[in-house]
C-alpha cells in the first residue's frame, strides 16, 4: 500500500504531485534557490535548491559553518530566507504561522535543550500540553515514549541533570516526538557522546524510522554517522554550496570530485572505502585492508 501510494506520487507531474502530497501529507520538503544572507553582507546559504523526500532520513553533512543550522532552521522559520522558499508539501513555510508550525515539526537539539529545572516526565509532555492534551492523557503518553527511545520509567521523575548524556540525548528525542509529528529536524543530536553511546544511538534511530517513518532532516559532522542512517546524504562545502547529493552507496562508490573524495576519508586518514555484503544482508563499508569502517542503514 505504502509503496502504491510513493509510486503514484512518483508518476505524478509536480503540480498535481505537490496537490496530492498535501492531501495525504506526505511531508516531502523543498528548498527552492533559497538564500540567507546578512546585513554585513556575507551568505551563510547562497541559492540552495533541494528536495527532502517524504518519510526518509536526509543527513546534511559537512564542515563548521557550512549553512547546515542555517539551512534546518529554514524549515521551521527558525530562520527566514533572504530570497528564495522553503515549500512544505509545495506549501511556502512563509504563509504558515511560525508558532503552529515549530509545535508540528520536532526538533532536536545538539545540547538537548533540556529545560533543567523540570523532571523528564515534564521535558518530554511540554509540547503535547501546549497544544491543549489534558496532563493525565500527556504523563502517560510521555511514559509511553520513554519506552519507545528505549528509556526506563524510573528516571521520568528525575531531572535532566541527574541523567547520563546519552540519556539526556533519549529524552530529547522522546520529546521531539511527543506531538507525533510527521517532520523531525535534528542538529547534531549526539554530538556530546562518547563513541560508543552515540553508535547505539545511531541505531536506536534506525530501529525508530523502521517503525515511525518520519520525514527526518539530520545534521552533523560525522560522515560515518551520515552513512550510518541516510537514505539521502547531502555534503555541503561553505555557503551551502551542495559538493554530491546521493545515497551513501552512490558516494561511496562514486565520489563526484576531490573534494568529496576527501571529505569520506579526512576523520580517518586517507583511505579507499568499499562495499561489502555481510551476513544477515547488512551491508559493510570496508577500507583498503579489509577492515570495517561502518555499517549502512537500513534501506526501506
Ligand atoms: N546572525 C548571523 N550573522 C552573521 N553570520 C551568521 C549569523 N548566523 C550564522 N552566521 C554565519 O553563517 C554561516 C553558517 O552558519 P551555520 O550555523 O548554519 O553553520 P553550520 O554548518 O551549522 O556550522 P556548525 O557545524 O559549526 O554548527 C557561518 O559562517 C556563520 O558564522
Ligand atoms: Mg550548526
Amino acid at each position: 500500500m505504502a509503496f502504491l501510494l510513493e509510486l503514484t506520487l512518483y508518476l505524478l507531474p509536480t503540480s498535481r504531485f505537490a496537490r496530492l502530497a498535501r492531501k495525504v501529507g506526505a511531508d516531502m520538503i523543498e528548498f527552492q534557490n533559497v538564500t540567507k544572507r546578512f546585513p554585513d553582507g556575507s551568505f551563510a546559504v547562497k541559492d540552495f535548491s533541494l528536495v527532502v523526500p517524504s518519510r526518509k532520513v536526509t543527513v546534511f553533512v559537512g564542515s563548521s559553518g557550512a549553512g547546515k543550522t542555517t539551512l534546518l532552521r529554514m524549515i521551521n522559520r527558525m530562520v527566514n530566507p533572504t530570497s528564495g522558499k522553503v515549500l512544505i508539501d509545495g506549501e511556502d513555510v512563509a504563509e504558515l504561522d511560525p508558532v503552529a508550525l515549530r509545535r508540528k515539526i520536532g526538533y532536536v537539539l545538539q545540547a538537548t535543550g533540556l529545560l533543567p529545572h523540570r523532571r523528564i516526565i515534564d521535558n518530554v509532555s511540554s509540547v503535547p500540553r501546549l497544544n491543549g492534551v489534558p496532563k493525565k492523557k500527556a504523563r502517560e503518553d510521555a511514559l509511553t515514549l520513554l519506552d519507545t527511545v528505549g528509556l526506563d520509567r524510573s528516571l521520568a521523575d528525575r531531572y535532566p541533570d541527574q541523567l547520563s548524556g546519552g540519556q539526556q540525548q533519549r529524552v530529547g528525542v522522546a520529546r521531539a516526538l511527543a506531538s507525533d509529528p510527521n517532520i523531525m529536524l535534528m542538529d547534531e543530536p549526539f554530538g556530546a557522546v562518547d563513541p560508543i553511546v552515540r553508535l547505539e544511538l545511531q541505531e536506536e534511530i534506525n530501529r525508530l524510522q523502521r517503525e515511525l517513518h518520519k520525514t527526518m532532516v539530520f545534521v552533523t559532522h560525522n560522515i560515518d554517522e551520515a552513512f550510518a542512517i541516510a537514505d539521502q546524504v547531502v555534503i555541503l562545502k561553505s555557503g551551502g554550496e551542495i559538493a554530491q547529493v546521493g545515497t551513501p552507496e552512490e558516494i561511496l562508490s562514486k565520489p563526484v570530485d576531490d573534494f568529496v573524495s576527501t571529505f569520506i576519508g579526512a576523520d580517518k586518514g586517507k583511505r579507499t572505502l568499499h562495499l561489502k555484503q555481510g551476513e544477515d544482508g547488512v551491508t559493510v563499508i570496508v577500507d583498503d585492508e579489509g577492515r570495517p569502517a561502518g555499517i549502512l542503514g537500513d534501506a526501506e
